[in-house]
């Protein structure tokens, strides 16, 4: 019988055989898979393992200081990497949805490509692939899957010459989630939702400006800070908020105002390929709408996307 602590033991000396004194270097995400493969790996090889933390300029608000302190906790050799204005000027003018990922997917290799050729004799890149990437191998930019995702960006970066390492690519999420709290992994990182790699950049719809970003990510903490705080957020599977490129008319005191609309979605899903939109409390949606338009400057309307998947996706691009 499968049980997260045995897999555990016989993962860990199993990589400990395989590895022996050998470099590894890792993107980590913030993400579930990518924080309990390197957990295992570092369980295994300790400060052999080289962690790379990039700030793409698309997470979520205070989340890369947040994310790399409680890497740091866990004992982790993990380097931060402040890449916001490479990004920025990557995504320049794109306003199309599949060049701004594969904008973002080169920029996300150059910078880690970068960053692994300052660690010397460095042997394997390790990944946080698992099972359902493996038979799906569908384009994702997440730093566990981009990697192979990008082969076709212009010739291969040294870093893909390096021997891979997988060890969560037999297990399901939830397996990964129990391996995870069995590592003693902070049950806030295990229980996050899913987030898309190429982060806020598709939630905003057209050009994306670091100014765009920072009205995104003060409205998205609101809603996902009302959601814990309302203990509703392990209730959605995903939730998220579209900045749309659409101004409307408001009225603020006697000042008619023209601001940006933005668009609340929560879904409840097991997987990501179907989902229905979650049916919050009128209540919570009342408050968190209030609270986003007092406080955020440049938005003056607030619409709940209620479309379920398929048709619609989860994300808005
Ligand atoms: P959609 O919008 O296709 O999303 O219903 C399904 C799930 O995939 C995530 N998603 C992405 N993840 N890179 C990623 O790493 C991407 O380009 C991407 N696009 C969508 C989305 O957040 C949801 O969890």
């Amino acid at each position: 019988d499968w049980t997260a602590e045995s897999f555990v033991e016989q993962t860990v000396q199993h990589l400990r055989q395989r590895l022996g004194n050998d470099r590894v270097v890792m993107a980590l995400s913030g993400g579930v898979d990518s924080t309990v493969a390197a957990t295992l790996v570092h369980q295994a090889i300790g400060p052999n393992l080289f962690c790379i933390f990039v700030d793409n300029g698309l997470l979520r608000k205070d989340e890369f200081e947040e994310v790399l302190h409680s890497y740091q906790d866990m004992g982790l050799n993990i380097k931060g990497v402040d890449a916001k204005e490479h990004f920025y000027k990557a995504l320049a003018g794109l306003t199309d949805p599949e060049a701004k990922r594969k904008a973002i997917g080169k920029s996300f290799i150059d910078i880690f490509d970068q960053e692994a050729h300052l660690i010397e004799e460095v042997k394997w890149l390790g990944q946080g692939t698992i099972y359902p990437d493996v038979i799906e191998s569908v384009s994702i930019n997440g730093p566990s899957a981009t990697i192979k995702s990008h082969h076709n960006v212009g010739g291969l970066p040294d870093f893909m010459k390096l021997k891979i390492v997988e060890p969560l690519n037999t297990l399901f999420k939830d397996e990964v989630r129990a391996v995870g709290k069995t590592l003693g992994i902070d049950p806030k990182i295990l229980g996050r939702h899913p987030f898309p790699g190429p982060g806020l950049a598709i939630r905003i719809l057209g050009e994306i400006t670091p100014e765009k970003v920072a009205i995104l990510q003060q409205v998205d903490a609101i809603f996902i800070g009302g959601l814990r705080k309302w203990n509703l957020y392990e209730d959605v599977w995903q939730a998220g908020v579209m900045l749309l490129p659409v101004q409307s008319v408001g009225v603020m005191g006697d000042e008619r105002t023209y601001e940006s609309v933005v668009a609340l979605r929560a879904v409840t899903s097991i997987d990501g390929m179907t989902a229905d939109w979650a049916h919050l409390p009128y209540v919570f949606l009342a408050e968190v709408s209030n609270e986003i338009i007092n406080r955020v400057k440049g938005v003056n309307r607030v619409v709940y996307d209620i479309s379920s998947k398929p048709p619609a996706t989860i994300e808005w691009e």
